[in-house]
């Protein structure tokens, strides 16, 4: 079993398949961090990784244990007030207005399996045989506050899950910060690998080196946000997609977090993940608990790829809805950038009827068919149908799209409301505003409080009788502001600043009643593209919309960012309309689609609009998607490049199945060079045992040689090509089959 326990040396070593990560019980009671890494054998103890480095501080504190000095130990969960400087990993004020806690260690217990969190998106094991729970449990005497620290190892994946649990039995105390997970390293030489960017540019990667002090990554928008991504790495500096050391963190939290990586003055790190303690406070009375969100961690040595990779089986085995983990998505097609809001039934119908004709397996209702939503300053709020753009009801459009053989998908946005609704005529005090100031709109729009009990019932009620209405296949969950002037209107002035967790929990409640409800309805979670990409989101939606920028070239920077911590099921690609909306780029269609494979593949422009061979192209498009889906949604994926720059001119990605008999890969490249080099294409992940053709070619190539030697890649410069098909934003395509 993974988890081993020296009870006389109240020591604790954690192994997965291929590491070890080890903490030991100090002398004053709390755990201090011993090792995280490659695997090494268990031991009875092991005094040199817990015999402390010496070193003089200017301000060196003289505690009872003599030389016991926090500042100089590595820690698992550490305050702040005891003579260690570094951030906190909690911290809590008592009835008296101290912040002091002094928690010791009381026991433990370890489990079988993961359980699943009652109100909060979490890992789980079901089956109880691939996964192990320990619980380290602590107590501070003086204030009578137990804290529980939990910790799973996921065997298989390398991955180990933490949280912390704080309950209260003694006066009403106030959680200021509560984090999930802390992870001391011994030293400094490390790249921090983020996903930043903003709306319609998210998850570029970033890379650099930690330097002393901190430097981090968070979000102050309830939202996990556009701007940064709650997924980031730590590397080794030569580590790169094929080789090296890594760790990956995650969190499964959709609102306000932080990661934070402090380099200290001896050069060790601290990471911190979890809830932003910015915006955060917690009451706790006699007899309440505070459970944080998960934290996910991973390690390998052997490489980004392995990092992303190990990371993606563990979220389609332990983090994902098993309706839908192993399950093929459908090809859909979006009404948005061809029709935007100006549609009715008779506008759409073609629509769907041509892409029955051309294979596509769902047609979904975007923006606009609610209310009287003409724009976007009306009807958030409404969730019934407009009777002027369809006179047959939303139930009566739905039966019409299911005769033509397709799935029926709705889009809804049921955080939100508008001041022109019904739903504020009557509940205007459901929108969150602060009282005597000022509501900030952001596109048109304000947010529904959802901490209130009753806005979660109205929006189930109304929800869930479209969806009876509709028999709805698919709904797609928008989100499009951020909030201003928080407030919760039912919450006590003491509570103000539960308001950004209350406001996520009320977002998962009527998360997990609908898809509770409806098990077989697909979610898509959605937040003006990528701006709410998130494992919480994901526990519920299995998949997301990636991006508002749909065109090509970008599309490629925006998937490979997103690939190093999420998998391609995760995030919807959509073909879309040229000159592309976005940036109004021209790109060829072949290179739209080989992009959006690697996702869950759809369709976003009028149909009825393009010339036959474009059709026939799609038709082609569809075919070939039904044909690989398996590999796109479910293969092992690659990055084939190693891109570090922002010019970056080529990508390649690849996705292999299990048994490495098959492979499709693509190369893209950007802007097309002159007179350039041979252009050879790296294959990764087959058997070098195995014999394959390439692209049902008639020359057979062993794995070795195509990993190895290369594919020779002809270049593409076609000076016949019209102007609006260039020779740049090329992308080659290769099928892999064993022979
Ligand atoms: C933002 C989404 O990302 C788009 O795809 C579209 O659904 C619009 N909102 C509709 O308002």
């Amino acid at each position: 079993m993974g988890i081993h326990v020296n009870e006389e040396q109240q020591l604790f070593h954690l192994q997965t398949a291929k590491t070890s990560y080890i903490f030991k019980i100090l002398e004053n009671g709390q755990a201090g961090q011993l090792y995280y890494g490659p695997k090494i054998p268990v031991k009875k103890d092991y005094q040199n990784l817990a015999s402390r480095e010496e070193h003089d501080c200017t301000n060196t504190l003289t505690v009872d244990q003599g030389d016991f000095q926090l500042e100089l130990i590595k820690q698992e969960y550490a305050g702040l007030g005891k003579g260690d400087y570094r951030y906190p990993a909690y911290q809590i004020t008592y009835p008296n207005g101290s912040r002091i806690s002094e928690f010791a260690y009381t026991g433990y217990k370890l489990a079988k399996g993961k359980k699943r969190l009652g109100d909060l998106p979490s890992t789980f094991d079901d089956r109880g045989d691939d996964a192990q729970t320990l619980t380290v449990r602590f107590k501070d005497e003086l204030a009578n506050v137990r804290l529980d620290l939990h910790y799973t190892v996921f065997e298989k994946e390398d991955v180990i899950v933490r949280s912390a649990t704080f309950t209260n039995h003694g006066e009403p105390i106030t959680l200021n910060r509560a984090l999930s997970a802390q992870l001391d390293l011994p030293d400094s030489d490390y790249d921090l690998l983020q996903f930043s960017g903003t709306w319609a540019r998210e998850r570029h990667l970033i890379r650099t080196h930690l330097r002393s002090g901190v430097q981090s990554i968070s979000s102050l928008r309830d939202a996990s946000s556009h701007q940064q991504n709650p997924f980031f790495i730590l590397a080794r500096p030569h580590t790169d997609n094929n080789q090296g050391a890594a760790f990956g963190f995650n969190f499964i939290y959709s609102g306000n977090f932080l990661d934070s990586v402090e380099v200290d003055q001896f050069d060790t790190t601290r990471v911190l993940v979890g809830i932003n303690p910015d915006e955060f406070g917690w009451r706790l009375d006699n007899g309440d608990s505070f459970q944080t969100p998960e934290a996910v961690m991973t390690y390998t040595d052997q490489g980004l790829n392995q990092l992303s990779q190990q990371l993606g089986s563990f979220y389609a085995d332990h983090l994902i809805n098993p309706h839908f983990a192993h399950e093929e998505r459908p090809i859909l097609i979006n009404n948005w950038e061809a029709t935007f809001m100006d549609f009715n039934e008779a506008k759409l119908m073609p629509i769907v009827k041509k892409a029955h004709e051309l294979g596509i397996e769902m047609f979904v209702l975007d923006d606009g068919w609610f209310g009287h939503r003409d724009n976007d300053r009306s009807s958030l709020g409404d969730w019934f149908v407009d009777q002027k753009k369809f006179t047959n009801g939303i139930s009566g459009f739905a039966k019409k799209v299911h005769e033509q053989g397709l799935k029926f998908g709705l889009w809804f946005e049921p955080e939100m409301i508008s001041i022109d609704s019904k739903l504020y005529e009557k509940h205007p005090d459901w929108m969150i505003s602060t009282p005597g100031r000022q509501s900030t709109p952001a596109r048109n729009q304000y947010v529904l409080d959802m901490t209130r009990p009753e806005v979660v019932d109205y929006l189930v009620d109304h929800i869930s009788a479209i969806i009876k209405q509709t028999k709805l296949d698919y709904i797609k969950w928008d989100m499009n502001r951020n909030i201003t002037e928080m407030y919760g209107s039912k919450l006590g002035a003491d509570r103000q600043l539960e308001f950004a967790h209350r406001y996520i929990l009320g977002v998962y409640q009527l998360y997990s009643r609908l898809t509770n409800a409806f098990p077989k309805v697909l979610f898509e979670s959605c937040a003006s593209g990528g701006g709410r990409f998130d494992l919480g989101m994901m526990y519920y939606a299995p998949q997301a919309w990636c991006s508002d920028d749909t065109d090509a070239v970008e599309r490629i920077k925006i998937q490979d960012g997103t690939s190093y911590g999420y998998t391609p099921s995760m995030w919807g690609a959509h073909v879309s309309a040229v000159p592309n909306d976005q940036v109004g780029r021209l790109t060829s269609i072949e290179t739209r689609a080989a992009v959006a494979y690697f996702g869950d593949f759809g369709y976003e422009l009028d149909i009825t609009k393009l010339p036959a061979d474009q059709l026939a192209t799609i038709k082609k498009q569809v075919a070939f998607y039904k044909q690989y889906r398996h590999l796109f949604q479910q293969g092992t994926f690659y990055r084939l490049e190693n891109p570090d720059t922002a010019s970056q001119n080529v990508y390649g990605w690849q996705v292999v199945s299990a048994d490495k008999t098959e492979a499709v890969a693509a190369r893209f490249q950007i802007l097309n060079g002159a007179n350039p080099a041979y252009i050879r294409f790296y294959f990764q992940g087959l058997d070098p045992d195995k014999t394959y053709t390439v692209n049902g070619g008639k020359e057979k190539f062993s794995g070795a040689e195509l990993m190895h030697v290369g594919y020779f890649v002809p270049r593409i410069m076609d000076r016949t090509k019209p102007e609006k098909d260039p020779s740049d934003f090329s992308a080659h395509l290769f099928v892999v089959k064993e022979a």
